[in-house]
């Protein structure tokens, strides 16, 4: 037996116990006479005691070796601390040790394993298993758990089953490149990871399963940001015989279930916004409601005056910083400047001070009186003492930015309050979306998405403008999930096909295999996919997935603990029949 307790179950109730416990040394303290060692295991810190007077010189011995991250086995008793800490569970006692064990000696790990480590981020991935150590990364696998076991105990009790899908597949777009896998026995063809099960659980609808669920990986060859990884893991949820009101009701119940289990808080019904409201409310189709600074349209009231600049753009819109009238020119050049990076590719900015006497000053009062900058403060609901922000330009792009600035506000003004939440389904999403390079339309959710019966006619006629039953979502401006009722008929899925520019030889030969299947009575289905890792990270506080996976890849794509991707003998590729043209 290695341990009789672990190291974060000692009380003052075990005092005078005899026990063994086995674990990491976190740190020791050498008086000469008295020697102290932290004990760490998953469960928290046990603190050992070797006294010369008290302990067997042998043992004493051995521990004035000890160093950090040794991991070791101790026999001792349990008693009572001289000074207590109060701020850990196991801070009224301390072990008495009788007999020591070193299981495994450790050279100097790179950085500290503490709480705050002095370690940069990447000695901290290189090292990933160290990091796992700190309880901030053990944390967030611990609270990973505890979602995923709610996720699990949740879906079943709604009488959703676990199914698995298979992982070496043929492309489902979701609009990223694939991971592909050489095939050895089929030379020259490939397998596709799956960017998401997607057609399979349509497949399982076909099949009767009626209601499923999978947390599963997924894989997307995309560019990384802190809410992207190239593999990922989604909760993947498809139900049959449901139209787009009862997909939307279980999953509110799943996501109204976690924030009370694991947060405490009780939302009430979910607040609802169609895609266009919330492109021209918030020029972000993932808009974070937890603060208001809500867009407001300045073309009527800033137009057809003197200022070219407005007369000749789509759009005029502004918002308005809560209490920012105070900014200094310098601030607010930072702002202007802060928007004409290429990152935002804003040319210019105007402002206007709503001073606290409800007078204006603008950075356009050659243009504007106050009787004109009173209907902008009325249009962006400024208040006195707010400062209105205004772009102009093309409609799509200037709400593109519009928001970032809107975002970079809020962070800097301290309105993204973790622990608030704030939930929000985005509707109505358009099905197609124009793509500038290929100079056609995609699917804007993906290509088995069913558009508004209502909005079927204008498929010919205004492509751009036919809705689908698809929704997202969103939580404290990010999605984390996104899903749609399906099309379930050969007839209609063939016809997006067509749309989104496919022959009919291409549609057939990709997916053939589902179109085959509608023809075997398929039923009406929907689903949606929530993204766990986002899920997790929002729900745990924070917005970097990186930190809730256990060995996550780099801004690269890079595992750089087992240094992947690598290149592989030349053997292998014979092996696969694949010459590399480097
Ligand atoms: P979608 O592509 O919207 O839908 O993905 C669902 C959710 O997965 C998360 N997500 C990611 N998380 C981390 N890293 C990534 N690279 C990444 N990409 C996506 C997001 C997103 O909302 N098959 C459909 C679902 C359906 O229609 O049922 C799908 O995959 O939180």
């Amino acid at each position: 037996m290695y341990r009789s307790h672990n190291c974060g179950e000692l009380t003052a109730d075990n005092i005078n116990q005899e026990v063994t416990l086995a674990g990491w040394v976190q740190k020791t303290r050498n008086k000469g006479f008295l020697i102290w060692a932290d004990l760490r295991d998953r469960y928290g810190v046990t603190q050992l005691i070797f006294d010369e007077e008290r302990t067997n010189k042998d043992v004493f011995k051995l521990a004035e070796t000890l160093g950090r991250e040794f991991v070791i086995q101790v026999k001792g008793t349990v008693i009572e601390r001289e000074s207590k800490n109060p701020n850990m569970p196991t801070g009224d006692i301390e072990i008495l040790v009788t007999a020591l064990t070193i299981l495994n000696a450790s050279i100097t790990p790179p950085f500290t394993i503490e709480d705050e480590t002095d370690g940069g981020e990447d000695i901290r991935m290189k090292y990933r298993y160290l990091d796992i150590r700190r309880n901030p990364v053990k944390n967030s696998l611990l609270f990973r758990h505890k979602v995923a076991m709610e996720v699990r105990n949740y879906l079943s009790q709604q009488g959703f089953i676990e199914v698995e899908t298979p992982v070496l597949i043929k492309s489902t777009p979701e609009g990223a490149r694939d991971f592909v896998v050489p095939s050895r026995m089929n030379e020259g063809q490939f397998y596709a990871l799956p960017q998401s099960p997607q057609t399979f659980k349509q497949l399982l609808m076909v099949g009767g399963m009626d209601k499923y669920f999978q947390i599963v990986k997924c894989f997307r060859d995309e560019d990384l940001r802190a809410d992207r990884q190239p593999e990922f893991t989604q909760i993947d949820c498809e139900m049959a015989f449901v139209e787009q009101e009862d997909i939307i009701q279980t999953f509110e119940g799943l996501a109204s279930h976690l924030l009370k289990e694991l947060k405490g808080i009780e939302t009430g019904t979910f607040p609802r916004m169609t895609y266009d409201e919330a492109m021209k409310k918030y020029g972000n189709d993932k808009p974070d409601i937890r603060f208001g600074m809500e867009f407001g349209e300045l073309n009527e009231v800033a137009q057809h005056k003197d200022f070219g600049v407005f007369n000749n753009s789509e759009l005029v819109v502004g918002i308005a910083a809560p209490g920012c009238a105070s900014y200094t020119r310098k601030e607010i050049d930072a702002l202007i400047d802060w928007v004409k990076r290429p990152q935002v590719g804003a040319s210019g900015m105007v402002y206007v001070k709503c001073e606290a006497d409800g007078s204006f000053k603008s950075s356009v009062d050659k243009f504007y009186d106050q009787e004109d900058l009173k209907k902008w403060a009325e249009a962006t609901g400024a208040k006195p003492s707010d400062l209105i922000l205004v772009l102009s330009g093309d409609a799509h792009k200037t709400r593109t930015r519009l928001s970032a600035l809107r975002m970079e506000l809020a962070t800097r003004l301290g309105l993204r309050n973790p622990e608030v939440f704030a939930p929000l389904w985005v509707m109505d999403f358009p099905l197609l979306e124009w793509d500038e390079e290929t100079e056609r339309f995609h699917a804007m959710h993906h290509p088995f998405t069913s558009p508004k019966p209502e909005d079927m006619p204008l498929l010919e006629t205004d492509p751009a403008k036919v809705r689908a039953n698809a929704y997202d979502l969103v939580l404290n401006g990010n999605e984390i999930g996104g899903g749609s009722i399906r099309i379930h008929d050969k007839a209609t899925q063939q016809l997006m096909f067509k749309y989104l520019g496919f022959s009919e030889e291409q549609a057939k030969a990709q997916f053939g295999f589902l179109m085959d299947a509608f023809q075997y009575g398929a039923p009406p289905h929907g689903g949606l996919a929530f993204g766990f890792d986002r899920l997790v990270a929002i729900l745990g506080g924070q917005e970097t997935i990186r930190d809730f996976i256990a060995f996550p890849k780099n801004n690269s794509g890079r595992d750089v603990m087992i240094d992947a991707p690598s290149a592989i003998d030349d053997a292998q590729l014979n092996e696969l029949n694949i010459k590399l043209n480097l």
